[in-house]
């Protein structure tokens, strides 16, 4: 058995002054989610979403904000956090490529979209290019089968991929995403 070590130095992040949940977005999650459930816990994951909508990922220092928002431990955010794979916890390029790698993709081909991103931007799954424009990720099912191979690209779901025309659209993307991309 072997151990994996992880090296957290790396993962360091200093806490910045500023909360990462502002006055606005806990006004929002009390005034939407609140409501709606018997504990302010359940309104975890529309926080995680909202955080990532905003900042792009979820800082260790939000975390440990969400805990005390939600008045629950920072383990149980954690937990829920490391979960489902669409929350990160780095920052991440203007464009985050999500490559799907289910079996309807994997049969049609995801295997030549990720090494054509790789042949033209040089990174792999997990890395970001040099000038933090793209982000590469492979991803469990994107519930478009019928399309495969597809990739989302922010929340644009892009569908039966050439990997070369797939390449020059991202090429193509202007350096900065438009608003709510
Ligand atoms: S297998 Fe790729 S979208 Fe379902």
């Amino acid at each position: 058995m072997a151990w994996i070590v992880e090296d957290r130095l790396k993962q360091y992040q200093p806490k910045r002054s500023e909360p990462y949940l502002t006055a606005e977005i806990k006004a929002h999650i009390e005034q939407k989610y609140f409501p709606r459930y018997p504990r302010k816990q359940a309104a975890l994951l529309p926080l995680f979403h909202t955080i990532m909508h905003t900042y792009g990922y979820i800082a260790p220092q939000a975390i440990d904000e969400a805990a005390a928002f939600l008045e629950i431990s920072r383990a149980q955010v954690q937990d829920a956090v490391t979960f489902y794979e669409e929350f990160r916890l780095q920052p991440s390029g203007k464009y985050v490529v999500n490559v799907c790698r289910s079996i309807s993709c994997e049969l049609c081909g995801h295997q030549a979209v990720l090494d054509k991103i790789r042949d033209v931007f040089g990174i792999e799954p997990g890395e970001t290019t040099d000038d933090d424009k793209f982000t590469l990720f492979e991803v469990e099912c994107l519930g478009a089968c019928e399309q495969a191979p597809c990739a989302l690209v922010n929340e644009d779901l892009h569908g039966c991929l050439d990997p070369q025309a797939f390449a020059s659209r991202l090429q193509a993307l202007p350096d900065h995403p438009a608003a709510g991309h």
